[in-house]
């Protein structure tokens, strides 16, 4: 998830421009930032680009800051290759008359880095991207010097998502721009326009936007905008007023970064499978170099995280352990590092972290890196403490997460987990083709799932209201759902500041029944068919004690209905196995509209912190 800015038309300065433009966008990505300029004099390409923050740039411009001309600039998130200056982008081909920035993911570029490698191309990073440009650069020379014609040929080979601008000597008024599944809009000037990853980044400048839509093929001049499918047919796309301030348009139109990365899980889970995912519907990980042998060697797993992460590692027990059929632990990072684990080399310590620098976390892969563990992270950012250090790490795509309450990146982690557990018994030969090919197909239906449990937002923000006045929160569950039900009530607490609490269901009775009392609510999972039944009991013990009840289920769940307990939420149903994910999506939302009800600083709970780098 990076961001995007251009600009074309007659005003000076351009290069700064952009990068004022950028600084709105910081929230898509930050470890990296780069500018290309066109001057329109003499027309050649200048491109600066740092790694670190858009400052870094910013105070290294010099002379370069005042340029104008038609002009690009960029902020990375990392996906392929570690942030440093040479993989931030614009990248240019050989010659240095094109210039590319891309906030996406071409799946096949190793294919076609490997053909322009054999045709007299070198790289100088080791990004995606940097092979787009060399392969439009290629393209060149069967398209009679046509930049235009070459782009559209270049993209017709890529597969994955791709927003592009690209910027060049040939044509030096001009920007291309193309979009399939990465957002990229346009900003309507008079004699001017703008490019840019969201609305916000233009705003001081127009308030007339194009929204591009997936397929999209554009050349920006200053007095003309020309949309049209990547086959050249010509497209019109309606003109949109923005009436947002720029705060709120800086979260998409939300009113929270938590709401936001909410409703981004159908696009953050689709990204983590995509390249994962053969056209037969196969695990792959070209990322991984363990071998079949290695994964046959390892008689037990250990998860190890903290938090949320650790959360997701409850989920991946239970999936591995029904899957796999060995003896699965998982622990919290501070309780692993010091209870001297029992991890050899015979163990694969898998190692979750959205932000790959969790101090506990870190010591915890080291000390099973130490113990002979092989080890597998399951991190966010790529190029973090946790993903150098791993023998094996796998990124989950969920794009920076600035609420500090993990919504997106447990998702996400849940996506990786899944793939890993299909991956390793695809390798042992556990289960056929047939039947991988099944559980992926349910997989790929889990971002349009999620958009329909999205849709319950209005019930759950006024079931919220009532609910937020409520001194205290179970959240009860069997298997699955129990994992579950301990994310559910972290994410109360740590947005909503009601204590809450997770219990497996039938532990109720063993003494937190005692606190069952009025104005204390239960939210009762019952997502799990083979443990269904056993629930429904544990809801009448809350019922029988006057605690309010609110029950999530399958849809067409029969079972429980507002007679029985005091609210029902229907999500759309899966795979026992996978019904975590589009379980925990209301109650994201339920943590968000009870915070949201009391008044709460969401994106900022008090006392915490996104990253915990210290013990
Ligand atoms: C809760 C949350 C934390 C993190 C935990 C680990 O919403 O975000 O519990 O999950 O601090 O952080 P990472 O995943 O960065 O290691």
């Amino acid at each position: 998830m990076c961001g995007i800015t251009g600009y074309v038309g007659g005003r000076e300065g351009s290069v700064r421009l952009v990068l004022d433009n950028l600084k709105r966008l910081e929230y898509r990505g930050y470890d990296s930032a780069g500018v290309a300029v066109v001057a329109p004099n003499s027309p050649t390409v200048t491109v600066l680009k740092k790694a670190g923050k858009l400052s870094n740039l910013m105070n290294s411009l010099g002379d370069l800051g005042a340029s104008s001309g038609a002009a690009i600039a960029h902020t990375r998130w990392a996906t392929h290759g570690r942030p440093n200056d040479g993989n931030a982008h614009p990248h240019t081909d050989c010659s240095g008359r094109i210039a590319l920035i891309h906030n996406g993911i071409i799946e096949n570029y190793l294919d076609l880095k490997e053909q322009l490698l054999a045709e007299g191309h070198t790289f100088s990073s080791d990004t995606d991207t940097e092979v787009l440009v060399h392969l439009v650069e290629e393209r060149l020379k069967t398209s009679n010097g046509s930049l235009e014609a070459a782009l559209r040929s270049a993209l017709a080979s890529v597969t994955g998502a791709y927003s592009i601008c690209v910027v060049s000597e040939m044509e030096p008024d001009v920007i291309y721009a193309a979009k399939t599944a990465s957002p990229l809009i346009i900003g309507l000037g008079e004699g001017e326009n703008f490019l840019a990853s969201d609305i916000p980044a233009v705003m001081e400048y127009t308030r007339r936007v194009l929204v591009l839509e997936d397929g999209d093929f554009v050349k920006i001049t200053p007095d003309q905008v020309t949309i049209t499918t990547l086959e050249g047919e010509l497209l019109q796309r309606d003109v949109f007023a923005v009436t947002w301030d720029v705060s709120t348009a800086s979260k998409g139109g939300y009113d929270h970064f938590m709401l936001k990365e909410i409703h981004e899980q159908p696009q953050t889970i689709r990204d983590t499978l995509r390249g994962r995912v053969s056209d037969t519907n196969q695990v792959m990980f070209p990322e991984l170099k363990l071998s079949r042998e290695q994964l046959l060697n390892f008689n037990r797993i250990v998860i190890v995280a903290c938090g949320t992460a650790y959360h997701a590692g409850m989920v991946a027990k239970h999936f591995y352990e029904a899957l796999l059929r060995r003896p699965v632990e998982v622990s919290v990072a501070s309780e692993f590092r010091y209870s001297d684990p029992i991890v050899d080399q015979h163990t694969l310590a898998i190692i979750i972290s959205q932000s790959g620098e969790t101090a506990d976390t870190l010591a915890a892969l080291r000390e099973a890196k130490v113990k002979g563990a092989t080890t597998l992270a399951v991190v966010n950012v790529v190029g973090s403490s946790i993903a150098r250090e791993s023998d094996e790490v796998i990124y989950t795509y969920a794009g920076p997460e600035i609420s500090v309450a993990s919504t997106k990146a447990y998702t996400t982690q849940l996506i990786a987990l899944y793939l890993v557990g299909l991956y390793i018994a695809e390798q042992e030969n556990r289960l056929g083709p047939t039947v991988v090919a099944g559980y992926v197909e349910l997989l790929k239906a889990l971002p349009a799932q999620v958009a329909q449990v999205l849709k319950l937002g209005p019930e759950i923000k006024e079931l919220a209201q009532g609910l937020s006045k409520s001194s205290s929160f179970f959240f009860l569950g069997r298997g699955f759902d129990y994992a579950v039900a301990m994310e559910a009530a972290l994410k109360l607490k740590e947005v909503s500041y009601i204590h809450a609490e997770a219990y497996a269901a039938g532990e109720m009775k063993h003494g937190p029944l005692a606190l069952v009392e009025p104005g204390v609510t239960v939210v009762c999972f019952a997502t799990q068919s083979a443990l269904y039944d056993k629930m429904l009991s544990n809801v009448k013990e809350i019922t029988a004690r006057d605690g309010g009840a609110v029950a999530l289920v399958k849809d067409g769940d029969e079972g429980l209905d507002t007679r029985s307990v005091d609210s029902v939420l229907r999500i759309p149903s899966t795979h026992d196995w996978f019904m975590p994910i589009l379980a925990i999506v209301p109650m994201q939302m339920l943590a968000y509209y009870i915070a949201a009800a009391l008044g709460r600083e969401i994106d900022q709970p008090r006392n915490l912190a996104k990253s915990v780098t210290v013990e």
